[in-house]
Parts: structure tokens; sequence; C-alpha cells
């Protein structure tokens, strides 16, 4: 199966659909949190708009019910066109991405757009998903950043409800992926003082139905709410509750030594997750992320569950391989925007081709090489395709260990490894493009063509060098690269 039907979330909520509320706009569709919302209001009758910054093809394949618009908060005109005729909003965007130099100043530029586009286009209501945080404390720029839109976002004629959340957990959340890995793959743990640093993780089946719920609730408008789970646990807590349900003896050692580039760098290699996006994790990790109960949800919203019962959950998702959206899905940065191999003005400047025929039937040849990377990894040389993945991840990569979204499933954007899925034609063709550090782009392209009652199953690497170094390293890696993919091909035909 190439593409995954949507598992709803929101089947236990107690508020009822309201689609005379209008349109609604969802940003941050291709989020992790926004990439969940958008299903579950489609199945409620809602008349869902998703706002993403590049049209995709498969967004309309993931929701055909919805309207996809172009806009990048950044760009006042293009907010406009995208809010029109739109009577809710969900504010899902963070341009954490950007780097610490520039992500605040672009959190409060889109903000402001927000506020104005949604003004002009006399919107009912905004909804915002922001974080926790006591803004009278010193908080991580990223704490700090979300705070300052919601104040930006409330100063506005619209109403504006601020929902504000802990670290998330669930399937395929940063957070979760983190504390499993950390725990999985190192039998002693170093703590720095802010494990000690009280958190209220939530559950990201909790979180939809809040987001739902607070849009079929009255009285919500304006309001801001701290949503949060069942137990206030230190990051420590956390740790040694994931090592009881993994089942693990780990040994934690308390240490001075706090430096968050260090731990974030280490990480990166024990988890799928790389080192940036933990790094900022990390860095909030200092602050306490607590529920202030001043503003309470209705319980027909709101039932917090205990840490130990969502990371269940979490795992028997992954177990039931249904991981509908995963922190991969938006790193690196707008890669969406990378030059596509059909976009290059000529043929990528080198090419190699493998290729076998084979009486196996076309479909089966497909599914065979739709399922590489991730568990089964790369059927043969594993050790070098992670010896790869490591020199990424020294090198501050994305590294081979981020694995995929689903081993049954795959769609395009989704990560492979340290690919990405560029382009998908059932049973046809599965091209990849490569995320890691390279002097050059690469793809690598596995196709099937008939040939008279037979099939042709071919792989093709295409790199397209920058200058001299990228020369270099073509050559000194095609050796490897006819042992690898000479016997990939062998394997992929056997397992099909
Ligand atoms: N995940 C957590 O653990 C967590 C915890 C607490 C609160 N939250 C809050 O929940 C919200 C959603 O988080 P998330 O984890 O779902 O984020 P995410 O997966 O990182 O997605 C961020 C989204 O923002 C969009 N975006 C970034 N810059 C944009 C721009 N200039 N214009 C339009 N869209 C832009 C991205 O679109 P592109 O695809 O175009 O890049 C992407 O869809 C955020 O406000 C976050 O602070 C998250």
């Amino acid at each position: 199966m190439i593409f995954d039907s949507n598992e709803l979330l929101c089947t236990n909520l107690l508020t009822t659909p309201k689609p005379e509320v209008g349109t609604i706009l969802v940003t941050g569709a291709t989020g992790y949190v926004g990439g969940r919302l958008v299903p579950e209001l489609l199945a409620r009758g809602y008349k869902v708009k998703v706002m993403a910054r590049v049209y995709t093809k498969d967004l309309q394949q993931r929701w055909p019910q919805a309207e996809i618009v172009v806009a990048d908060a950044l760009n006042l005109d293009e907010l406009n066109l995208a809010l029109k005729d739109v009577k809710v909003a969900y504010y899902l965007i963070h341009s954490l991405l950007l780097g610490p130099k520039k992500f605040e100043k672009a959190d409060i530029l889109a903000a402001n757009n927000f506020r104005a586009a949604a003004e002009k286009n006399k919107l009912d209501r905004i909804i915002y998903l922001g974080a926790l945080g006591d803004k009278n404390s010193h908080l991580s720029p990223h704490l700090r950043s979300r705070l300052h839109v919601a104040e930006v976002l409330q100063l506005g004629e619209i109403s504006t409800t601020v929902l504000r959340a802990a670290i998330i957990i669930g399937s395929g959340s940063a957070s979760y992926e983190i504390l499993k890995s950390l725990v999985k793959n190192t039998p002693i743990l170093f703590l720095p003082y802010w494990a000690k640093t009280k958190c209220q993780p939530i559950s990201i089946r909790t979180l939809i139905n809040i987001l739902v719920g607070v849009l079929e609730t009255e009285g919500t408008e304006g309001q801001s709410y701290d949503v949060g789970g069942f137990e206030i646990l230190t990051y420590e807590r956390l740790l040694k509750i994931m090592a009881k349900i993994q089942n693990k003896k780990r040994l934690f050692v308390h240490t001075s030594f706090s430096n968050f580039k260090f731990y974030s760098y280490i990480a990166s290699f024990l988890t799928p997750v790389p080192a940036p996006v933990i790094k900022t994790l990390f860095q909030s990790g200092k602050n306490e992320v607590l529920c202030n109960n001043e503003g309470k949800l209705p319980n027909s919203i709101y039932k917090p569950v205990t840490f130990k019962e969502t990371v269940l959950r979490a795992m028997t998702r992954e177990e039931l391989d249904k991981v509908h959206t995963r922190w991969s899905d938006e790193y690196p940065r707008a890669y969406e925007l990378a030059i596509k191999l059909k976009e290059l003005e000529k043929p990528p400047y080198y090419i190699s081709a493998y290729s076998l025929v084979t009486s196996k039937p076309a479909n089966s040849l497909f599914s065979s090489f739709c399922k590489i990377g991730g568990d089964e990894g790369w059927f043969n040389q594993n050790w070098m395709w992670k010896l790869r993945g490591i020199l990424d991840s020294i090198l501050l990569g994305v590294g081979t260990s981020r694995g995929r979204r689903s081993m049954n499933t795959i769609r395009i954007h989704d990560v492979v490894g340290f690919f990405r899925v560029e382009e998908l034609e059932m049973n046809k063709r599965l091209l990849l493009r490569a995320e890691m550090k390279l002097p050059g782009k690469a793809w690598l392209e596995f196709k099937t063509n008939e040939e008279n009652t037979l099939n042709r199953l071919t792989i093709s690497a295409y790199f397209e060098p920058d200058g001299w170094k990228g020369k270099v390293y073509w050559y000194n890696f095609l050796p490897f690269h006819h042992i690898i993919f000479s016997n990939l091909i062998k394997n992929i035909e056997r397992r099909s």
C-alpha cells in the first residue's frame, strides 16, 4: 500500500461538530500536529482549507476533500489571498528551523502578518497552539517566542484562543523518539541539572481532541488555556518510566556538566533526531513547563492521560505501523524547495545504473524496493550505509538513523534514512533525493519496466557535483556504489 488511510483520534469527544462555523484554515498542515488535525476536521464535516508554503500533489492526495492554498506567513499578500472566505484559522506555525539567529524575528513577523490578514478578511476566530512556560522566568528563546506569538495574535481584533502545551508525546513526535531511543541505545545515562526540571507532557491524541474541542465549545473564544498530561514529572523520571516500559536496566548518573550543545550532539548519534532539533528541545528543558490551571478547559474536551499510557499508545501505533505524521516530515526546513531531478536543466553529470531482468511481477518488485530503509535496513552492506550516516551526523547532517515513518506505507516527502521520497509511481518507480551533506545533489531511483513478458528492474544513482570536490567525492564512492548496488538489486528481486 502506498498511501495510508488516516485513523481518527476524536472518536470519544463529547462535543458536537459545528460545520456552520464556516471555512476553516489549517496552517502548519504539513507539520506534526497540523497533519493530524486536518483529517479530524474533514471527518467531522468541516470545510477545510489547508495552507502550505509549496503546492505538492501529495497534499491533495492525502486530503482530497480539502482545498489546498499556497501562502508563506512571511508574505502578507499571499496570506490575504489564503484567508479569503475563511472564518476560523488554526495557527500552527513556528519558524524554529530558520536557526537561532533568525527564528524569533520570523515568528513575530509571521504572527503580525497573520493578524493583519485575519482582520482584513474579517475572521471570527483564531486558534493558536503555543507552548507553556512562565513568562516571568528566564525562558529559552523558543518558549519566549511562543509566548510572544500569543501576545501578537491576541493584540488584534480577532478573538484568539491560545492553547499552551508542554512537550508532545506520541508516535512520531521528536520528544518521544528521543526519550525512547536514549533509553534503548545506551546503558548509562548521564543527567545534567536540567534533567530535574519538571514538565507536564501531553499526548498527541489528547491535544488533537482539545484543538477540535475548543472549536466546538462555546465560551472558549478569546480564552487562554494551559494544557498538559495527567502528571507533573521531571525529565529524569520520564527516562526512568521509559526504561521500565522497555524493560531495560539503566544506570542514571548525575553530572555537573550541562552543556546543551554537547548533549545534543551525543544524543544525535543515539537517536534518529538530528542535533539541531535536539538542541532546541534540550535548551527548553531548563524551563519548567507546567499548567497553571487558571482557566480550565471543560471536561467534555479534556481528559488527560498518564505518561505511561501515552508511551504505550505510541508504541502500539508503531507496532501496528500506523504512524501518521512524524517530526521528520518537517526536517530539514523547506526541503520542498529543493531542486528536483526533473528540474535540472541538463541530465545529471554522473549516472550509474544497475539492472536485471526477472519474471517477478512489477507490483511485487515495487513493494520490495518501497520497503528500503527503516528497520529492514538497506537489504545488504548495512554497515556501509550506517557508516555513511555516522559520517553525516558528525558533520551535523541528518544521518541515516532517521529511519522511516512507516514500513508498509510510503508517500511523497516521507523520509527514508538520509533520503526523502521525491516521486512515486504506483508499481513503477520510486525516486529518492539525498538530504545528507554532499558536495553536490544526489538521487537514487528504483524502476521497473516491462520487457517482453518479463520485467526489468533498474537502480540508478544520479549525481550533480558542486565543482571539483563533488567530482572527487563521486570517484571515491564509485567502488562502494558498485558493491552496494549490484547486491542491492539482487536482494530486491529475491525479496519480491
Ligand atoms: N511538537 C511539539 O512537541 C510541540 C509542543 C508544544 C507546542 N507545539 C506547538 O504546536 C505548533 C505546531 O507544532 P508542530 O510540532 O506541528 O510543528 P512542525 O511539525 O515543526 O511544523 C511547523 C509548520 O509550520 C509551517 N511553517 C513554518 N514557517 C512557515 C511560514 N513562514 N509560513 C507558513 N507556514 C510555515 C511549516 O510548513 P512548511 O511545510 O512549509 O515548512 C510546518 O507545517 C507550534 O506552534 C508549536 O510551537 C509543538
